[in-house]
This record gives C-alpha cells, sequence and structure tokens, in this order.
C-alpha cells in the first residue's frame, strides 16, 4: 500500500466514482424526492407512477392524501423476487400497525401467505375495503435538489399491503392500486422520510390539465417552478387537527382519522361572512364535522346547510350576470359571455376560508371556484354533500389545483401557497428533465 503512489490513488478513486455509481440509498442520501402526478381526465383522479418490485415495473397508482398507505392488486400481474410478506409479530406488523393475523390457502403468492399480518386497503373513490396482507418489496423513486429530478434512490423494504384486483373499481385505467400520503407511520411520506432521514415533510401541487401533470415532493423545499419560482416560499401556515374517529370505510375502535383536517371558522363571500351553523365546523367526539383535503374528491363537498348558504351568497355577489340551468352535479351555472377574465380565472367574488383567526384564510379565486362545464357555460365548482355527511366540509382537487399544500408532519401544519398563478407560474411547471 504504501508504495502506491498518491496521484495513482486519486486516479483510482476517481475512475470509480464514474464507472461505479454509489448504489443508491447506501451513500448517497438524498435531501427529497419528486414523483410527478397526472390527472386522469375521465376520473378527474390524480395519479403518479412508482417503480416497484424486481426487476422495476412502473406502477401507476390514483393518488390519496389521506390514504393509510401503498396498496396494490397482488392477484393479477404481480412479479417479482424481492416480495417478502410480513410475518406475524414481526417488526413490520407492528411499524404497520397490524393486529390481525391472516392464513391463505391458494398460495404461496404474492398476497396469498400463512403467518402474515394484514391491514384493510381502502378503495376511498367506492368506500370498499378488503383484507390483505402487509408485505414489503423495492420501491425506486427519483430523488431531487428541489429544481431538477436526480439520481434514481431505492427503498429495498418499502411496506406496503395487497389488494385484490376487485377493489380497482373505479380507478383509472391502468391503475393498480393507491398511493396513501396519510397520516400513519408507513404512508409514503413516513416511509421515504425514514428511510433516508430527511423532514417529515412533503408537498403536493395538482395541475389543472390533464396533458400537463403536477408533482408531488417529499421532503423539505426549495420547491422549483419554471421560471425559477421556489413556491416553498411564503406559505401561509395553519396548523392540521387530528380527528380522533377514523374516517376510513373499515377501521378498528379507537383509531383515528389519517386523513388532514384543518380549522374552518368561517366563510366570506367578497369579504361577507356568510351565516352558518358553527358547530358543523367543528370535530365532535364522535368524529363529525370539521373540514378535510382530499384528492379524491373531484370538487369541494359542503354539508346541504352550508353548501345552499355559500351558493346564496355567492350568487347574490354575481347578481350581475346571467344564470343558467345547472349542469350536475353543480348547482349554480352562469353565463361566462358576461364574466371577466383575470390572471387567476373567472372575474367572480372570492370565496374565503377563515382559519385560527381573521388574517389567516384560504382564498379561492375564480380559476379553483369555477368549471367550465361546456361552452359557455360556467359553474361554481362546489357540490351538495347531504344533510348528514360524516365530515362537513371536504376541500376538493379543482379548489386545490395549481395551489401548492405543504404537509409538515413534525409540527402538524399546513403550509399553502394560494394560487399561483399570481405567481405567473404553475404546478406543471416543475422541470422534469433530469440533470445529468
Ligand atoms: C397454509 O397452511 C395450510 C394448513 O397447513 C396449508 O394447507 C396451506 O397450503 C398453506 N398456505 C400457504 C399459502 O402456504
Ligand atoms: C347545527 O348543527 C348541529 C350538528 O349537526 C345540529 O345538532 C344542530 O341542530 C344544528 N343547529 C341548527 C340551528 O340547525
Ligand atoms: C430544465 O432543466 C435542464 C437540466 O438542468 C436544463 O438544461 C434546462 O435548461 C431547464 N429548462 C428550463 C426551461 O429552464
Amino acid at each position: 500500500m504504501a508504495s502506491i503512489p498518491f496521484h495513482f490513488l486519486v486516479l483510482c478513486s476517481f475512475i470509480l466514482s464514474i464507472t461505479f455509481p454509489i448504489p443508491s440509498g447506501a451513500s448517497f442520501r438524498p435531501k427529497a424526492l419528486v414523483l410527478p402526478v397526472t390527472k386522469d381526465s375521465s376520473t378527474l383522479q390524480y395519479l403518479t407512477t412508482l417503480h416497484q418490485r424486481t426487476p422495476l415495473v412502473p406502477v401507476k397508482l390514483t393518488l390519496d392524501l389521506g390514504g393509510k398507505f401503498l396498496w396494490v392488486d397482488c392477484n393479477r400481474g404481480y412479479s417479482s423476487s424481492s416480495y417478502h410478506h410480513a410475518r406475524c409479530r414481526s417488526a413490520q406488523c407492528s411499524l404497520a400497525g397490524s393486529k390481525i393475523c391472516i392464513s391463505c390457502f391458494a398460495g404461496p403468492l404474492p398476497g396469498c401467505n400463512n403467518n402474515t399480518c394484514g391491514l384493510s386497503p381502502d378503495n376511498t373513490v367506492t368506500r370498499t375495503s378488503t383484507d390483505g396482507e402487509v408485505a414489503q418489496d423495492v420501491v425506486a423513486v427519483q430523488s431531487t435538489d428541489g429544481s431538477n429530478p436526480g439520481r434514481i434512490v431505492s427503498v429495498p423494504k418499502f411496506l406496503f399491503t395487497c389488494g385484490v384486483t376487485f377493489l380497482l373499481q373505479r380507478l383509472p385505467s391502468g391503475a393498480q392500486g393507491m398511493a396513501g400520503l396519510g397520516r400513519t407511520r408507513i404512508s409514503l411520506p413516513s416511509q421515504f422520510s425514514a428511510s433516508f432521514s430527511f423532514d417529515r415533510k412533503f408537498a403536493i401541487c395538482l395541475s389543472s390539465s390533464s396533458s400537463s401533470g403536477g408533482v408531488a415532493f417529499f421532503g423539505s423545499g426549495p420547491y422549483m417552478m419554471l421560471p425559477g419560482i421556489d413556491v416553498s416560499k411564503s406559505l401561509i401556515y395553519t396548523p392540521l387537527i387530528i380527528n380522533p374517529v377514523s374516517t376510513a370505510s373499515s377501521y378498528f375502535a379507537g383509531e383515528p382519522s389519517t386523513e388532514y383536517f384543518i380549522g374552518v371558522k368561517s366563510i366570506k363571500v367578497n369579504g361577507k361572512q356568510v351565516p352558518l351553523n358553527a358547530s358543523l365546523l367543528s370535530i365532535d367526539q364522535e368524529g363529525n364535522g370539521g373540514t378535510k383535503i382530499s384528492t379524491v374528491n373531484p370538487y369541494t363537498m359542503m354539508q346541504t346547510s352550508i353548501y345552499k348558504a355559500v351558493v346564496g351568497a355567492f350568487v347574490k355577489e354575481l347578481s350581475k350576470v346571467r344564470r343558467v340551468m345547472p349542469v350536475k352535479p353543480f348547482g349554480a351555472c352562469f353565463d361566462s359571455t358576461t364574466i371577466t377574465s383575470t390572471r387567476v380565472g373567472p372575474g367572480v367574488p372570492q370565496i374565503d376560508l377563515v382559519l385560527q383567526s381573521s388574517s389567516v384564510y384560504w382564498r379561492i379565486f375564480g380559476a379553483n371556484s369555477m368549471v367550465q362545464v361546456k361552452e359557455g357555460v360556467l359553474c361554481l365548482g362546489f357540490v351538495d354533500g347531504g344533510l348528514t355527511p360524516m365530515t362537513s366540509i371536504v376541500i376538493g382537487g379543482h379548489q386545490l389545483e395549481d395551489n401548492l399544500l405543504q404537509f409538515d408532519l413534525a409540527t402538524s401544519r399546513l403550509g399553502f401557497s394560494s394560487s399561483l398563478l399570481f405567481r405567473q407560474t404553475t404546478c406543471s411547471n416543475f422541470n422534469f428533465t433530469t440533470k445529468a
């Protein structure tokens, strides 16, 4: 060793570093990860693609902000040499919070093994769930410096749950499951931050267009959108609230909701307070009421009395514009030729969701409140959630588009940007060109 000249060692390590990329996850530690998110024009769901299994294959998934974990259909076409089921009472089962041990007679196959702990994969679109085995397999994702995607990194033992083919009902064609970003220890954000020891934060930026995609980031900013705007800056913050009662379609008694709730205290239209039954806005002991954010609801849904009050106030403020026959599922539609257009969409009254104080509000502008249902017709993009929905207000996809939402799990707060159109950018402006 001592006889090898210094410059030779330097040269060797230089050659090594260019010919053998550092094994992902081992020496290279990403600060953040990035996933593309597209909008499916027929279901209005938001889709992302993860690479999973050995050999790696792209797996198309519906993004589910409040979902408990990743679940995929293991019945059809799951083939991987690195698939392992989680044995009952193993560390994986306790991390996953599984309380049941299942057997399966048709296997062994992915999704069908004995002595495996189980969880309930939930199709939150149809509100259907089954029992499925907890498993682990390789997942690979692109890292990011916030400006471009970089090196691909992998999580060798990513935990997920096996679903069955019928659970894919009403998901977009080609989707093989759902990617849950909810408040659990095995959701995508939790496993990614634990694997790479980065901040327990993630952000979604949904695109309004089905031809150009949006983005999800895991880890802290910067989150750069062209032309060089860091949308992780100047966010407005509000506490995330835990609903003590699960909002899933199947759960164990005592389980809290894994969805993200915020404290809407009142609603204003054009700065005027809308009279509402305030008790609907808080979460009661049974978990009813309150406001959550959802990526599986295409439009904001409001309990009937809130819906009627908000639509009534909006129509009153827009009384100079000609109303036309409503187009389902909406209740108030207008002749768009009489509505002006602004940088932030149709020039209509602003709707404010007032949060922890009167100076903190989520302002919804025309681009997020109005939906063009056909040529010449714009409708207020809110829907009636019925008299007794479990959650009084569900802020849906259309209202989230071209807004960046950052979820900080460590401090339990939401940062939101308001419409990026004000900053002359959109959620489809992340530069997905991979940096060499
Ligand atoms: C599970 O155990 C049962 C009973 O021993 C056996 O019949 C079955 O084949 C096993 N299934 C798998 C997937 O190994
Ligand atoms: C307000 O909502 C609560 C909870 O749903 C309900 O019990 C109460 O009757 C409502 N009050 C009025 C005045 O409608
Ligand atoms: C996107 O990123 C690539 C790689 O860094 C860069 O070469 C390109 O100029 C960027 N595009 C724009 C429009 O800035």
